[in-house]
């Protein structure tokens, strides 16, 4: 087993501004990273940028600046976005990198010297707009390539390919044999399917004459690499893969330790260069059953019904998001609203909604009361009571409150790790029902009532106990609203030595009557508060 969670996300490509969907798939993978940082695991995050190939090199060109220079400026814009979205990842991919371009050359190097890669010439219809080849596939109904591929000529062309065929067998029957392979199940068999359709090998290059922006094959120096074989080979290069060592136990430790990866994907990627060429690349370079990644693939977020794409002029800017309504509402709208699995209609109505509704009026909400009650009332101090006392005061919220906790620690383990449904709803679900029968204890205890009856002993441990589950609640949050998390820890003045450290949660803090007798909590200053928004939302 490795003794590291490593998690990686696709890289996101430069040839045009971040949009919401990366967002979501960065959010998701931050979340998980921070979930198995609260249970206390030792955790590899690794997420970057894809700044290679022929789309990055035209949307340069359009723009009139050199690759470098508009790889550079997208770049940077991801880069800001994370810091924005409190998208914390351990190691940064960006594929331009020397020690990235060094092991892709490696790898190809050392499976060209093994026989698994090889020339051959290729003739056949080019469409010089795509530059791409085109087979029968592409002919329209009367046999004809459509305007889409604008002028078409043919052509002959040398290039270097993969054996990718050879490995055919192999794949079906990894997947036949592990049955979590690829997360959620339905897309296991979609990949299958196209596995057994799989025909012909990979071509890994590109001539320098139509396409230099890219990593120049070692043993071909008129040719550049495909951006496919580049990229994927960032979730073993930024890990410390040595090309040269061809089995897992001669790899450095700092490989060793964590490999394989839990991969993130959106459905638009798994087959094939995730299912089939990724798979097969680490199959060749000897990389065993038990060493393959598992991939964990989502689905999209679409507008009102219709793919985002830049140009339908439909894509929504994260930016512009997170500045309106924080990251936290941002950060838990995307986690609460997609079904990992299936596409979601992003409505920002609903992410507005949810704010307002869910962490205002229920976290929020009882978080502030619990604490003004804590603090304003003079002369009570919050206790903790004792086991006797715990049961009868929580007679009927204790109960609810216990199969809360165990909603949320099985549901998190769902949303987390893996879901079948692919909801990721259980724990935050669990979370706002905490929060729910804590609003419905304090309407039932009328603490106003005891203050007034001076039943001092009891209305101090009715505050005890809504402290304790704003406490917990804060630790359960914490992965998707980080933020947040830390304004209730600093308004329970708790772990204050640690404020603005992620180590201030822990999962294993989450557990009934952490909270000293006679704990002097601080002011509450409201959490989400109220966003009026005007103009037509
Ligand atoms: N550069 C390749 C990936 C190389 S991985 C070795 C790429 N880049 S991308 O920028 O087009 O997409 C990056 C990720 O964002 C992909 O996983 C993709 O599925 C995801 N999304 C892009 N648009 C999306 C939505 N509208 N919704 C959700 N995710 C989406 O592919």
């Amino acid at each position: 087993m490795p003794k590291e969670f490593f998690i990686t996300t696709a890289i996101d490509y430069t040839n045009s501004p971040p949009h919401i969907g990366h967002a979501y798939e960065k959010v998701l993978a931050d979340v998980i990273a921070r979930y198995h940082r609260l249970k206390r695991g030792k955790v590899f995050f690794l997420t970057g940028v894809d700044q290679h190939g022929q789309k990055v090199q035209q949307s340069a060109a359009k723009a009139g600046v050199p690759p470098a220079q508009f790889v550079k400026g997208i770049t940077q814009q991801f880069r800001d976005l994370w810091k924005a979205l409190d998208v914390k990842y351990n190691a940064w991919a960006a594929t331009i990198d020397p020690l990235h371009k060094k092991c892709v050359r490696g790898i190809l190097q050392r499976l060209f010297d093994e026989g698994q890669i090889y020339k051959d010439k290729q003739a056949g219809y080019y469409s010089i707009r795509q530059e791409q080849f085109l087979t029968d596939k592409e002919r329209g109904a009367d046999g004809q390539f459509g305007p889409e591929w604008g002028e078409v000529e043919f052509r002959e062309e040398e290039n270097y390919y993969f054996k990718l065929s050879q490995h055919k067998d192999w794949l079906l029957s990894y997947i036949d044999n592990r049955k979590d392979a690829v997360i959620p199940d339905f897309r296991q068999t979609e990949l299958r399917n196209a596995v057994e359709k799989l025909s012909g090998d990979l071509c890994i290059s590109r001539p320098k004459s139509r396409l230099d922006w890219g990593i120049e094959l070692p043993f071909d120096k008129d040719f550049v690499t495909y951006v496919w074989f580049d990229a994927l080979t960032n979730y073993i290069s930024f890990a410390g893969y040595d090309p040269r060592q061809s089995t897992l136990n001669s790899q450095p430790s700092t490989f060793r330790d964590k490999w394989p990866a839990l991969q993130i994907i959106g459905k638009d990627i798994l087959i094939p260069a995730h299912g089939i060429y990724w798979l097969i690349m680490l199959h060749a370079l000897g990389f065993s059953d038990e060493a393959m990644p598992q991939l964990l693939v989502h689905g999209w977020w679409n507008l009102a019904g219709a793919k985002m794409s830049k140009s339908a002029g439909n894509v929504i800017d994260p930016f512009v998001l997170a500045d309106k309504y924080g990251s936290g509402a941002l950060r838990y709208y995307l986690m609460r609203d997609i079904a990992r699995g299936t596409d979601a209609d992003f409505d920002e109505k609903l992410l507005l909604e949810r704010y307002h509704n869910e962490l205002g009026n229920k976290i929020g909400n009882l978080v502030n009361r619990s604490l003004s009650m804590a603090t304003n009332y003079s002369g009570i101090v919050l206790k903790k009571p004792t086991e006797a006392k715990l049961s009868q005061f929580s007679d009927y919220f204790g109960q609810v409150y216990k199969a809360c906790m165990n909603e949320a620690e099985i549901g998190g383990a769902q949303i987390f790790e893996k879901d079948e449904e692919g909801r990721p709803v259980g724990a935050l679900g669990a979370v706002l029902r905490l929060a729910e029968e804590a609003n419905a204890f304090v309407e039932a205890e009328k603490p106003w009532r005891l203050r007034k009856d001076r039943k001092t002993d009891r209305l101090g441990a009715v505050l005890y106990q809504l402290a304790e589950v704003v406490r917990i609640i804060a630790i359960l949050i914490s992965p998707v609203v980080p933020k947040a998390a830390h304004g209730v820890f600093d308004q329970l003045n708790w772990k204050m030595e640690l404020s603005g450290k992620e180590e201030r949660f822990s999962l294993k803090d989450a557990e009934w009557g952490g909270l000293p007798d006679g704990h002097v909590v601080g002011k509450p200053i409201p959490l989400f508060p109220r966003i009026e928004i005007n103009e037509g939302v």
